[in-house]
């Protein structure tokens, strides 16, 4: 039986769109999936939106919804931007759910029973006016150790400094400005430090987590693993602890159980296992793999496997940890517009090329990695387009036109061209082994070589020149060439499988494996079957294309983390859902919310203006108000554009000028013609216009 291997990804809080940052977690275990799937190994891989605690609650109140329908939200344009860029999940649940709350429960039954929850009294911040418990970051004041004002409960932003919510200059209630007072709350502990040993070893395991990972782990036991705060007061949107009043799952409790209840809802809904348990449980075969960035590596690796050892469930085999995501070399910032939502990117361009870039720049350490806008349009096009695009496209376009009609050549029994494709082939466990590792930056670089080499093969044997003179030489050439494109489609099927799909059909092959790969000889290609109908596989980036993906993110709540790092080692509940002075109150929550008529600044990024200059201009016939022009928007052609404003300016006294035109507007029949865009004007219309004028700009400059 094939080997099952479980993978995961991090669970999306459902508190903000997922932004190109969250998408490196995305493509990286997307690839390694397909991945395994083409070497012929049984993956499933899930995913859920992380649905509970403070800053979801909150957020929720803000825009007047009860949590519930607030993460409901999330959740539906959660899974469409999974399916839009072409994530594999075999489920993508939510960890508000039946199957959640049960093994929560179950698991915590487990910890109980075993004696490793202890119930301690501790002294909290709590707000009198807002009537609850105040975690670090719902607390404001003066830093202890510099004196900068408007620090958080956790630690300085200035000076950076950590220490505790108790430890403030004049603190306050952050969401209602109010000093909190201190209040005793009786909290359940996990004794994690009785784990110490346990996890010591967890981390000794080769492969477990990265290296460097596991030493810098090894710090938290030189200073005592503290036990973990599990549970949080009401009010709180998360499970309710049985057997307890008033008290929930700490939302990093029950966030990786929803890895197990996502299993649980697949095998229920697919029937293609019997419950969770038949990968989850302590003696089952399956490999467990989790992704995760390099910020929650302390939840995954250390109190992870802590319970689930408590539990008597499976320990995960692996944790792959990657590094964060810069754009431009900076952090991603919501005022540079660089904290892209995945829907803006997709609203300009196609995922395959953002794929391709992650890949290309991915390698299994935990460094950070920079999307360039710059390098990202010259990568894709040097690389992808140019390189490998158009070995598929040139080998394609000669044989399937009317001198070769179509026709594939015999394989050869020896010569150049199948040396190329041999060579070629011997290639391939470097690239496997780049996958299996995580080197998919290494594995990028030896298919981009493979088809350089390929290329360059064209270039010599030039069945251009001889598909008149030798019609059969060519086709032979050309052959060979079409088997590498072939091959490469394969090894590039985990990055981009709806370009390598387009390729296969393109070919008129069925879609090649790495497991197929391990046994195949040249020829690779069926020469007998006749290729199909060839087209670019994709087009080229244009800068300004590139750039119009920096932009307004939605006027949506960032993604909070809740994340406590908890024992000796520092706290760090993450910044994202900062709750602003008297925000967070019902009133103000509806003015989040647009008001009829109003329109998302998202909404408005739509248009795309332009400065175009009017080359010609004429009159329609049998349209009074009608004038065709013929507008240079700095493209490689001029557009026609009919403009209703034949009443106010005659023919000649708009030639040469420059106006704004509404450049992405769907293409529109007036009077016959194609009307490509449209001029903007000032005024009621008739002979009352009057053209914008956009100064002295360039055609094709941005109007914003
Ligand atoms: O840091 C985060 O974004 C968390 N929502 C990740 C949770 S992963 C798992 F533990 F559920
Ligand atoms: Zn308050």
């Amino acid at each position: 039986m094939a080997e099952r291997i479980l993978v995961t990804s991090a669970l999306p809080y459902a508190n903000g769109p997922i932004h190109i940052g969250h998408a490196v977690e995305y493509v990286q275990t997307d690839i390694f999936v397909r991945f395994q799937r083409s070497c012929g190994k049984d993956v499933v891989y899930f995913c859920a939106d992380d649905t509970h605690g403070t800053p979801i609650e909150i957020n929720a109140a803000k825009q007047g919804l009860k949590p519930e329908d607030f993460v409901a939200r999330w959740y539906d344009s959660h899974q469409a931007d999974f399916r839009d860029l072409g994530i594999s999940v075999d489920y993508f649940h939510s960890t508000n759910s039946p199957e959640n709350k049960h093994y929560a429960e179950y698991i915590y039954g487990k910890l109980k029973e075993h004696g490793d929850i202890e119930k301690r009294d501790i002294e909290q911040a709590y707000c009198e006016v807002d009537k609850r418990f105040l975690p670090d970051r719902f607390i404001k004041g003066t830093c202890p150790n510099c004196k900068a004002p408007d620090q958080y409960g956790d630690a300085c932003e200035k000076c950076g400094k950590a220490y505790a919510p108790t430890d403030l200059i004049e603190p306050r209630c952050a969401l209602c400005g109010t000093p909190p007072v201190r209040r005793k709350s009786s909290h359940l502990f996990f004794k994690l430090s009785r784990h110490a040993d346990f996890l010591k070893e967890t981390l000794r395991k080769p492969g477990f987590v990265h290296q460097g990972l596991a030493t810098q782990l090894q710090g938290f036991f030189e200073q005592g693993l503290a036990d973990w705060d599990i549970s949080r007061d009401g009010p709180y949107f998360g499970f309710a602890i049985p057997g307890e009043t008033d008290k929930y799952f700490y939302v990093w409790l029950d966030a990786p159980i929803g890895y197990i209840a996502t299993t649980e809802k697949w095998a229920k809904t697919t029937g293609k296992a019997q419950s969770a348990l038949d990968f989850w449980a302590a003696g089952s075969d399956a490999r467990i793999i989790h992704f995760i960035g390099k910020d929650i590596v302390y939840f995954h690796a250390l109190f992870w496997p802590a319970v689930l050892k408590v539990a008597g469930l499976k320990q995960p085999e692996s944790v792959k940890v990657h590094g964060h995501l810069t754009v431009n070399g900076e952090k991603m910032s919501k005022s540079r517009g660089t904290l892209i939502p995945v829907r803006s990117y997709l609203e300009h361009l196609d995922p395959s090329y953002l794929r391709y870039f992650y890949a290309a720049s991915l390698g299994s350490g935990i460094e950070d990695l920079d999307l360039s806008l710059k390098d990202f349009r010259l990568r894709v096009n040097g690389e992808l387009v140019n390189n490998i695009g158009n070995l598929a496209n040139r080998s394609l376009s000669m044989l399937a036109g009317a001198a070769l009609e179509k026709r594939l050549a015999p394989a050869t029994k020896e010569g150049p061209g199948k040396a190329l494709v041999e060579a070629a082939l011997a290639r391939v466990p470097e690239v496997r082994e780049a996958f299996e590792k995580l080197e998919y930056r290494n594995a990028i670089r030896i298919i981009t070589e493979i088809s350089q080499t390929a290329n360059g093969f064209l270039q010599n044997a030039a069945p251009w020149a001889k598909v008149k003179t030798d019609p059969e030489a060519a086709r032979a050439d050309l052959s060979d060439a079409a088997e590498v494109a072939y091959l490469l489609g394969a090894l590039l099927t985990p990055v981009i499988p709806r370009v390598t799909e387009k390729l296969f059909a393109q070919l008129n092959a069925p879609p090649l494996t790495f497991e197929a790969l391990a046994t195949a000889r040249y020829p690779l290609l069926d020469r007998s079957r006749p290729v199909g109908t060839p087209e670019p596989l994709l087009p080229r980036l244009e800068e300004d294309r590139v750039n119009a993906i920096l932009g307004q993110p939605p006027a949506a709540a960032e993604p909070a983390k809740e994340g406590k790092k908890e024992g000796k080692g520092g706290k760090a509940e993450k910044k994202a859902a900062e709750p602003k002075p008297a925000e967070a109150k019902a009133p103000e929550a509806k003015a989040a919310e647009p008001a009829p008529g109003e329109i998302e600044i998202n909404d408005f990024a739509k248009v795309v203006l332009k400065v175009g200059k009017i080359l010609a201009a004429e009159r329609v016939p049998k349209a009074d108000k009608l004038l065709k022009l013929t507008v240079d928007l700095g493209e490689e052609q001029p557009r026609t554009i009919c403009s209703g404003i034949a009443e106010a300016y005659q023919p000649e006294q708009v030639q040469g000028r420059k106006v704004v035109v509404v450049a992405n507007l769907k293409p529109r029949m007036l009077r016959g013609i194609e009307s490509r865009g449209m001029i903007l004007t000032a005024g009621p219309g008739g002979k009352d216009l009057s053209l914008l004028d956009p100064g002295d700009m360039p055609p094709g400059s941005e109007v914003k």
